[in-house]
């Protein structure tokens, strides 16, 4: 007895040390709950998988990613699919039990089953499988990432490769935009002009849409999926458990449609397929009823092709500047009674929502699409960063922290970007506001020429997202998180990024984002970064990888500022830390007034001679930010009485302007500084009839 009581202490001595040694094998996106057990289960020739037959395709799946060939009789080690929605409650949830002699799957429905192989796949090492018991289901319903292919397009190749890396990381939607101004890219039988003509553009922009004069290549380009390709890659798709949402863009970006039929258009044309990037006036008439039967025909033709329960109309960006001048679109305003052309866009919207209704589907529209009052059951994609409130069903796309066509790092070797900062950090630890129905990131494409691009975009930040769509909040650990990508070979670029602490007239920065750092901030040899650099006069990190970040002290680095009236919570940057704003106007340094004046105070806590003052603003009409009608600056000792020492009204630059001026020696422990704010965009330019946004950083003072 003693002796078989010594044997089992033991033995479960042994498993324990064991189980302690064994590392978590680095799944993406983290499982709800993860036990790891020890030893593992060998794949061999003779593995056996047991399934029923409706998972045939889930089975060859399987067999696909693990390797193996089929087996006719069952053998004692074998690999279990079982669908029992009473022992996993949660949809798409699974159950996966590992241990040496067998493997179990037990999944809510096949999709859970789908998700389970996935885990299957990437617990797979070189044939071993550790044993484990997860549990695991995912955190929102709808899953998504989008892809433009439109403004570039790509081959049914690169959709399935996308198709499988959204499938490996436990997506359920894929978002296929496949209209746009620059090119309409699904077969319509009814219309073959969206073939001939508006699949194709004349030439493409070259370089960023900001710089002007714009050039051209001079190279036609286009292309479409025909309808059998759309079907195989929708089979594709569905054997992999994603569901494809087709985009048909109306009523706005639809250039390359009225290219091919002009008479959809208020004007009557002639148009041309867009061969730059921007927000365009003409837009299908909403006067015309033919533009309603031009649409359903489409509508039609997509319905019969995708099985997927939503439709995706688009809805955004649609100027009003062509309704507003067309005589059957305000024949139509005064029949239908609507007091305005956003309600004419609500009246547009909501009768494409009823035709789609009535085929048995549901619309999804890009957030503009509650302009005027929302479309009954219509699910909403708030990408404007703006509270979707009246929407019962909305998926969060915001722009800033989930448009992967935004430059990932700072770096100025990366390879032109759309503009803004959306680094993979700031998408793994994006957190939606509100009780959601998922999350879904946009690839848009202007610039991204190559497949080899697009992929850059897309990976890692995909696979962060993935982690905000599955994985339980409190599972949430970035550094965790970065571990797992390295250890499952995902390239991605460790960048350097840095922290900073404002003490006056001084900077304290912290490296961060690599082991072993070496930087200069004099040009000299890089030495090894070990603690962090204090700067008390102006100069530039730089490290041997390339990061460059130039810190510039002057006389308000740290001085108090108060402003009169808030910026806007997406511009809430600093105006007197010693960084400056970059073109990445999202980089968290810029601070933006929508609408509203820059009045701000600086206190120096002491009396100061100023000889120069200066400010940094931002001009990207085509990001509707926009210079000031006057920017001031008064002086003044006791912060009661100020002096006008200096005044700016040029502001010629189409990018940053860096206003420098000199002024006479004067006293002052307080600086006031007040930009007039543009006001309402003009008509022609994008964003028209909204207001302006004054973008400012930073308060220069010498
Ligand atoms: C969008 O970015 N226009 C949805
Ligand atoms: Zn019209």
């Amino acid at each position: 007895m003693r002796v078989i009581c010594l044997a089992i202490i033991c033995l479960i001595t042994y498993a324990t040390v064991q189980a302690q040694r064994i590392s978590a094998p680095a799944l993406i996106p983290a499982p709800v709950k993860m036990q790891l057990l020890p030893g593992a289960f060998l794949l061999d020739k003779k593995t056996f998988i047991s399934a029923p037959e409706t998972l045939s395709t889930a089975v060859a799946l399987l067999k696909e990613y693990i390797g193996i060939e089929i087996q006719s009789s069952p053998t004692a080690k074998g690999i279990h699919l079982i669908i029992d929605s009473t022992t996993v409650k949660e949809a798409e949830g699974y159950r996966l039990s590992i241990n040496p002699g067998k493997i179990e799957i037990t999944a809510h429905d096949e999709a859970g089953i789908l998700h389970a192989i996935q885990t299957v796949r990437q617990l797979n090492n070189k044939g071993q499988l550790q044993s484990c018991l997860i549990t695991d289901y995912p955190r929102f319903a709808y899953r998504g990432m989008h892809l433009d292919v439109s403004r570039h397009f790509f081959p049914v190749s690169f959709v399935k490769h996308f198709i499988d890396i959204l499938a490996q990381y436990k997506y359920n939607n894929f978002h296929w935009h496949l209209t746009d101004d620059q090119g309409w890219r699904i077969e319509i039988k009814k219309y073959p002009k969206l073939q001939s003509v508006a699949a194709w553009r004349d030439e493409t922009l070259i370089g960023h849409k900001k710089e002007l004069p714009h050039r051209f290549d001079g190279k036609k380009y286009g292309g479409y999926y025909t309808q059998e390709e759309i079907k195989d890659v929708i089979a594709y798709a569905t054997a992999r458990g994603i569901n494809i949402i087709p985009e048909i863009e109306m009523p706005g970006h639809a250039l390359a449609a009225l290219a091919a039929y002009p008479s959809l258009g208020c004007t009557g044309g002639p148009y041309k397929t867009a061969t730059f990037w921007g927000i365009f006036d003409d837009v299908f008439c909403a006067g015309k009823d033919s533009t309603f039967s031009f649409l359903e025909d489409v509508l039609d033709e997509v319905i019969a092709l995708f099985p997927s329960p939503y439709i995706h109309i688009g809805g955004d960006e649609c100027p009003k500047t062509r309704w507003n001048a067309c005589p059957l679109c305000s024949l139509r305003m005064q029949q239908e009674k609507l007091p305005d052309a956003d309600a004419l866009q609500n009246y547009f919207i909501k009768r494409i929502n009823q035709y789609v209704r009535s085929k048995g589907r549901k619309i999804i529209g890009w957030d503009e699409i509650l302009e005027g009052g929302l479309a009954e059951d219509a699910t909403v994609m708030s990408w404007r960063g703006t509270e979707s409130g009246a929407a019962k069903q909305v998926i969060m796309t915001p722009e800033d922290e989930l448009y992967f066509d935004h430059y990932q790092s700072l770096y100025t070797t990366e390879p032109l970007a759309a503009g803004g900062y959306t680094p993979l950090q700031e998408v793994y630890t994006y957190e939606p506001l509100k009780e959601v129905k998922g999350v879904q990131g946009q690839l848009w494409s202007e610039y991204l020429p190559t497949t080899t691009q697009a992929e850059y975009m897309l990976l890692p930040r995909a696979i962060a997202l993935s982690e905000v769509a599955w994985s339980p909040q409190h599972a949430k650990d970035y550094p965790g998180f970065v571990r797992r990508l390295k250890k499952q070979s995902i390239q991605f670029k460790e960048d350097i990024s840095y922290k900073n602490v404002v003490y006056k007239e001084k900077l304290l920065i912290t490296l961060q984002g690599k082991a072993a750092i070496y930087y200069t901030t004099d040009g000299s040899p890089p030495g090894l970064y070990t603690r962090p650099i204090v700067i008390k006069k102006s100069s530039v990190i730089k490290t041997s990888d390339g990061f460059s970040q130039a810190f510039n002290i002057h006389k308000a680095v740290g001085a108090k500022v108060t402003l009169a009236q808030p910026q806007n919570t997406r511009y809430a940057g600093s105006l007197v830390n010693g960084i400056f704003g970059s073109d990445k106007y999202n980089d968290q340094q810029w601070l933006g007034f929508s609408g509203r004046d820059l009045d701000a105070i600086i206190d120096f806590g002491e009396t100061n001679t100023i000889q120069l003052i200066g400010a940094n603003i931002l001009n990207y009409h085509w990001q509707r930010m926009w210079e000031p009608k006057a920017l001031q600056f008064y002086a003044s000792e006791d912060g009661v009485n100020y002096k006008l020492i200096a005044e700016e009204n040029k502001f010629p630059v189409n990018g940053i302007n860096n206003i420098r001026l000199k002024v006479p020696a004067v006293r002052a422990r307080y600086l006031k500084v007040k930009g007039v704010n543009k006001g309402i965009i003009p008509p022609g330019e994008y964003g028209a009839g909204g207001n302006g946004l004054l973008m400012i950083d930073e308060i220069i003072v010498e």
